[in-house]
């Protein structure tokens, strides 16, 4: 499996070490909200698992996790085919403060549905984490309150990331050989 993989893009040490620094930066500002209110993490399967899995490791606040799932790649895509929500979502969000989480950020459609099915929840705020971001107008142009790391336009595994649904376990982000696509 390692060797379908043509280039390491960010290493399993750059992602952990870029990790504990989003968790501090997000809770320092969870840190603000008082005691007696929720705060709910929703991470969009099944990319995020692994990172929202490290992530919330970070987070020394009282939370719960209410996950959704979103699929844009079905099968062997690699290009967006629209977002589609699957099974149900996180119901009682409403007074509370979410935190959505997702793998990449690329089109931006998913993160613009889900952001929106959520505030019909009515929350008390909304903030959004992805690991990844890639350089171009859609994803740059889609607000994102934090975000791991800026990456060219490619297609990438790794790390909760797939290609058909395989290579989510590589702990490394990067580009696919052509003759594993
Ligand atoms: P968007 O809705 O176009 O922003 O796409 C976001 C979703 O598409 C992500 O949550 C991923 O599941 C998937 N995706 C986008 N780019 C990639 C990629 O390079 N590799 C694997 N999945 C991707
Ligand atoms: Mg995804």
């Amino acid at each position: 499996m390692r060797s379908d993989i043509d280039t390491i893009l960010i290493s399993r040490d750059r992602i952990a070490e870029r990790i504990h620094e989003l968790g501090q930066m997000i809770a320092s500002d969870l840190d603000d909200i008082s005691e007696d209110e929720e705060i709910v993490l929703v991470p969009i399967l099944t990319g995020s698992i692994i990172f929202v899995a490290d992530l919330m490791r970070c987070l020394p606040q009282k939370i719960r996790i209410g996950v959704m799932t979103a699929s844009s790649y079905p099968g062997k895509s690699t290009t967006s085919k629209g977002v589609q929500i699957a099974g149900v979502l996180p119901s009682d969000l409403e007074g509370k403060h979410v935190l959505i989480v997702d793998d990449i950020l690329d089109s931006g459609n998913t993160i613009r549905l889900v952001r929106e099915e959520i505030r019909k929840r009515h929350p008390r705020s909304v903030r959004v984490c992805v690991l990844l971001r890639k350089t171009i107008t859609s994803a740059m142009d889609t607000p994102c309150d934090y975000v791991g790391f800026d990456i060219p336009d490619k297609f990438v595994v790794g790390y909760g990331l797939d290609y058909d649904d395989y290579y989510r376990n590589l702990p490394d982000i990067g580009t696919l050989k052509e003759a594993a696509m």
